[in-house]
């Protein structure tokens, strides 16, 4: 046999052959905390807000899964999987906030459809909707017990009221077509919808104001209406201010146009003895006090409803009034 021998030299060749391929194999997986870190640092140099959640959130939704906790670091991600973490990190890069980017979030204990621009829900909004059940919760159980709310958005407060009462029914009255569909879609996925009228048009407006004497008495009216002040609208990050619809965000000059739209409206269709709870800005309350208290006949305002009360989100700021109607 010649030296060297071919056909031994044939088989480093094929041995070599094998070892790319299988080194190829592997080099297609990447490790899920290298994937992490490289996009975390990716969203800090490019001034993403939240850089490492954002990360987090996008990698999890790949996995199948809402956070990242309790997967080992050393997981394995596939090609196909480390390539949709990539497609979706490359629209965060865009500024979109997350909730648009994987099309749902948590709302308590409901995971909701989320699509640009209908409002994404706060989490001190499930605040509100706490104090909303605890007041329904001490309604006498013999009454029929209507909701109004003004504004829903995605639905998460009237749906989570809907899910926890199950003889509740509501009507959400939205000035967004978008905001209805998603309602509408997010109450068929919680199974809500038969206990529900949602309504596309403003609340000032004279035909849903008929729609909704059709509907009286409501025990409970909540809202979480655009409050933000002109000047204000002018610091909010560009994750709102070029995704979110900003007829849900901006509420004129001084913050309380459609709050006050929403105060009138509410004195004339709750019930005597009716509740209203309002998400508003930090200066908000006492104007919203002085408003329902003062002799005024703005729009023909009366002043049936009475201030009840201001209560502090979590972070201490006052964020909800209670108000009552005589
Ligand atoms: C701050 S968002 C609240 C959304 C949702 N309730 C939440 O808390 O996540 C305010 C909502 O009010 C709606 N809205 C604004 N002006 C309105 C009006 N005049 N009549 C009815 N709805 C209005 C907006 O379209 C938006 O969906």
């Amino acid at each position: 046999m010649p030296f060297p021998n071919t056909s031994c030299k044939l088989q480093p060749d094929i041995r070599n052959t094998q070892r790319e391929r299988e080194r190829g194999m592997r080099s297609s997986f990447k490790k899920l905390e290298h994937v992490w870190q490289f996009w975390t640092k990716k969203f800090q140099t490019q001034n993403i807000p939240d850089p490492n959640s954002s990360a987090e959130y996008i990698i999890a939704h790949t996995l199948g899964k809402k956070t990242l906790f309790g997967v080992r670091p050393d997981t394995l991600l596939s090609k196909a999987q480390a390539d949709q973490v990539k497609a979706l990190c490359k629209i965060r890069l865009t500024r979109m906030p997350v909730q648009y980017i994987l099309g749902e979030w948590d709302f308590q204990d409901l995971t909701l459809k989320m699509k640009a621009p209908v409002l994404i829900p706060r989490p001190e909004t499930e605040e509100l909707a706490e104090l909303c059940c605890h007041t329904l919760s001490h309604l006498s159980s013999r009454e029929e017990k209507v909701v109004l709310e003004i504004g829903p958005g995605s639905g998460a407060i009237t749906l989570s009221l809907l899910r926890r009462f199950p003889e509740l029914q509501a009507v959400a009255v939205d000035v967004s077509e978008e905001a209805c569909e998603l309602t509408r879609l997010n109450a068929h996925m919680t199974g809500t919808s038969d206990r529900l009228t949602v309504i596309n048009g403003d609340i000032m407006a004279s035909q849903v104001f008929e729609h909704l004497l059709t509907h009286k008495p409501f025990c409970l009216g909540v809202s979480n209406p655009p409050y933000v002040t002109t000047a204000e609208m002018a610091l909010l990050q560009e994750e709102i201010t070029c995704f979110e619809d900003h007829r849900a965000l901006h509420g004129g000059e001084d913050g309380l146009e459609v709050v006050r739209g929403v105060l009138l409206r509410c004195s004339q269709l709750l019930k005597s003895g009716g509740h209203l709870w309002l998400e508003v800005g930090e200066t908000h309350p006492p104007l919203v006090e002085k408003f329902t208290a003062a002799e005024n006949t703005w729009r023909g305002f009366s002043s049936r409803l009475k201030y009840h009360k201001t209560v502090a989100d979590l972070y201490g700021k006052p964020r909800f009034c209670h108000l009552i109607t005589s």
